[in-house]
């Protein structure tokens, strides 16, 4: 079945605590944890003090860390510390990802390369065999609530035939765009083994609802 990563980009941030508990209990898999600088995206979210203390209220939380910042590499220790399970990267960024994600396994985290919708899939196929998940971004990085960018569904095809070819499993991530009935669906006919899904889940009037929904995607 298909992991269901709720971004709490979309999440009422007074509430984020309870807002992040609710979407576990209706079984979710990860909190999809959505980092920007004001730099390498046009936006800023949050940062450190928040992973930590999310991290410290729901220790058990599988913290999905996509880091939308400059430079990844100053941060990967102390985002390490504060909570993050998976980080993930950017394959556009200007840090050395031969150094990056090397530095992500050695503080004790997976490592995640994500990448832009108007880049193409065979930037990450160097990087594969290093990697324990891609996130193939369906919206330019920055906000939620963005329509689905359709050459997604190429690329996590490809990237399935790719892996599958190299005998490599890595977690097969989309961000942006994602809903339920429609979008979800077809990312997983794709290849997709895990949907980030922001507006869908914490806008849905029915938000464990969605949560559900999403993960019976087929
Ligand atoms: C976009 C973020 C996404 C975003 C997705 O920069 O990486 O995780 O929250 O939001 P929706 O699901 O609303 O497109
Ligand atoms: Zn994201």
């Amino acid at each position: 079945m298909v992991l269901v990563c709720p971004s709490v980009l979309s999440a009422d941030f007074a509430r984020l605590g309870e807002e992040c508990t609710r979407v576990l209990e209706a079984g979710a898999d990860w909190i999809h944890f959505d980092v920007m600088d004001g730099r390498f995206v046009d936006n800023i979210s949050f940062g450190l003090p928040v992973l930590e203390s999310l991290h410290r209220a729901l220790p058990e939380a599988v913290m999905d860390v996509h880091l939308m910042i400059a430079h990844p590499l100053r941060f990967v220790r102390r985002f390490a510390e504060a909570g993050a399970n998976y980080l993930t990267v950017h394959v556009e960024t200007t840090d050395a990802l031969p150094a990056t994600l090397p530095a992500i396994h050695a503080c004790g985290c997976k490592a995640g390369l994500s990448l832009n919708p108007g880049t193409p899939v065979e930037a990450v196929f160097p990087y594969l065999d290093q990697l324990e998940l891609v996130l193939v971004m369906g919206v330019e990085p920055g906000h939620g609530g963005q329509p689905f960018d359709r050459r997604a569904l190429g690329k996590l095809s490809a990237l399935r035939d790719e892996c599958a070819r190299r005998g490599l499993s890595p977690v097969l991530s989309v961000d942006g765009g994602v809903k339920p009935g429609t979008t979800a669906p077809e990312c997983v006919a794709a290849g997709a083994t895990a949907l980030v899904a922001g507006s869908a889940v914490f806008n849905a009037k029915d938000v464990p609802a969605a949560v559900r929904q999403l993960k019976e995607s087929t």
